[in-house]
């Protein structure tokens, strides 16, 4: 059995702090893989955990196959949660750590045919007779699974469980649970901080940050028609390459966007998506870039929809199997705030936090009215001296393949594919591609 789960409008409150979920609205359809990702502290596991019952909710619904289920104890709920730190009891052997949950639903009946099927399933049927302190960490976590899947949820709920694993390992079980969740057809809600195991495991990835929904769609859709400027930055490695810009619409001439010393005109007859950046004329934007939309060539070789941009080396990323050249074209980064774990305050940010004019202050509110400030569209921070020889100069990263060599310094003509280009607006909301539907229920 598997089950529907949705939750409306779902919010949690810890004592007075400020929301840790916030209005949050997710439907998971029986039998799917969803996975739960943003940075650090942005209310993943509180979602799990009210899933569970393990978290009141504190404003909003929790339904399981459309019942109204916020007040359900957590036993009644049918559910396996794995942790990032699993505990196995120590004194039993694997067999009986994973018969355990069978023991308490029945004392009585031969727990071996399931234990033993649930450990053929994870390939740990010579460990069984041994204790969790005689295995390896992917061997504990593995049995850990099995514990949770021996009773056969009607739904499994993990957080974070690979990511005390070395990185090996990690790829190879997160293979493993994609397989078993599949074979088992249980509904699963998986958290995770890792976009690559975020973009491997889901049939769908949900998006958050500070505790409000951001995004939810499949891998593709999330890499390929990001909601707004943050999910962009999350997702894809390298990531985005985003500019402040300006979009220049002149009447009688052809339009272009505006990347400071240089502009990106844009390709003739203009596509209906770029008909609609004219009402941005003169306003701030911001141009996103993959790595994979810029390619290193002379403008004589542009095919139809590419420009030419010129990029100074600054360094290069040897990677193997490619190389990143890190270029400065004269255009100035977007910042996007709360794409890793909180840091505390530098000295800096401080200062220019106290100083903040009141241009900044009203942008800030405006921003914080959508879902909290995206992109700020002033100059970065600048990073301590350290660090600025290699990250302060360059503002676009291109893929090449691993023998080119480039030397820092050198002035490089560059083809940038429009078909290829992101725009988000001042409050970092995509608008080219122009958005289709508006993220929400759909289950
Ligand atoms: N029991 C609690 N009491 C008070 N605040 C809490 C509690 N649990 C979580 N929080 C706060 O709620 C917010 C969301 O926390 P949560 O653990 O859900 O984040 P997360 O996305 O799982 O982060 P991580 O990736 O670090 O595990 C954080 O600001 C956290 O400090
Ligand atoms: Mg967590």
């Amino acid at each position: 059995m598997t089950r529907a789960i949705a939750l409306h409008n779902v919010s949690k409150r810890y004592g007075r702090a400020p929301r840790a979920v916030d209005n949050f609205s997710l439907g998971v359809r029986p039998g799917e893989f969803l996975v739960l990702l943003g940075p650090s502290g942005c209310g993943k596991s509180t979602v799990l955990r009210m899933i569970a019952g393990l978290e009141d909710i504190t404003e909003g619904e929790l339904l399981l196959d459309g019942e109204y289920a916020n007040d359900i104890p957590p036993r009644e709920r049918d559910m396996a949660m794995v942790f990032q730190n699993f505990a196995l009891y120590p004194s039993m052997t694997n067999r009986e750590n994973i018969g355990f949950p069978l023991k308490l639903e029945n004392p009585r009946a031969d727990r071996n045919p399931r234990v033993e099927a649930t450990a053929r399933m994870l390939g740990i049927e010579d460990i069984l007779d041994r204790f969790p302190a005689q295995l390896s960490g992917g061997e504990r976590q593995r049995v850990a699974m099995g514990r949770a899947i021996s009773r056969r949820p009607s739904v499994f709920l993990m957080d974070e469980p690979l990511s005390n694993l070395d990185a090996k390992l990690r790829n190879h079980l997160r293979a493993e649970i994609a397989r078993l969740t599949a074979e088992l057809g249980v509904t699963t809600v998986y958290v995770t901080h890792d976009q690559a195991e975020a973009m491997s495991l889901g049939d769908r990835v949900a998006v958050m940050r500070g505790g409000v929904l951001q995004q939810v769609s499949s891998p593709r859709d999330t890499y390929a028609l990001p909601a707004n400027v943050f999910v962009a930055a999350f997702i894809g490695t390298p990531r985005i390459n985003l500019l402040q810009a300006v979009v220049h619409a002149p009447l009688d001439g052809r339009m272009s966007i505006d990347l400071g010393r240089q502009r990106l005109p844009l390709p003739e007859p203009l596509s209906p998506d770029h008909q609609l950046l004219r009402i941005q004329q003169g306003r701030q934007i911001i141009v996103g870039l993959r790595s994979e939309a810029a390619r290193i060539a002379p403008p004589s070789q542009a095919r139809p929809g590419e420009v030419a941009l010129t990029g100074i080396v600054e360094h290069m990323e040897y990677q193997g199997h490619e190389a990143l050249v890190h270029f400065n074209t004269g255009s100035r980064p977007a910042v996007v705030a709360d794409l890793e774990s909180p840091r505390p305050q530098t000295a800096v940010r401080r200062r220019r936090n106290a100083g903040a004019g009141v241009l900044t202050r009203l942008k800030d509110r405006a921003m914080a009215q959508v879902a909290g400030p995206v992109a700020v569209l002033d100059d970065p921070v600048p990073e301590p001296a350290h660090e600025s020889r290699i990250t302060a100069p360059s503002d676009l990263v291109v893929r090449t393949g691993p023998d080119l060599r480039l030397r820092a310094g050198a002035q490089v003509p560059l083809l940038v594919d429009l078909a290829h280009l992101y725009v988000f607006d001042h409050q970092g909301r995509r608008i080219c591609p122009a958005p289709m539907d508006v993220p929400g229920l759909d289950a």
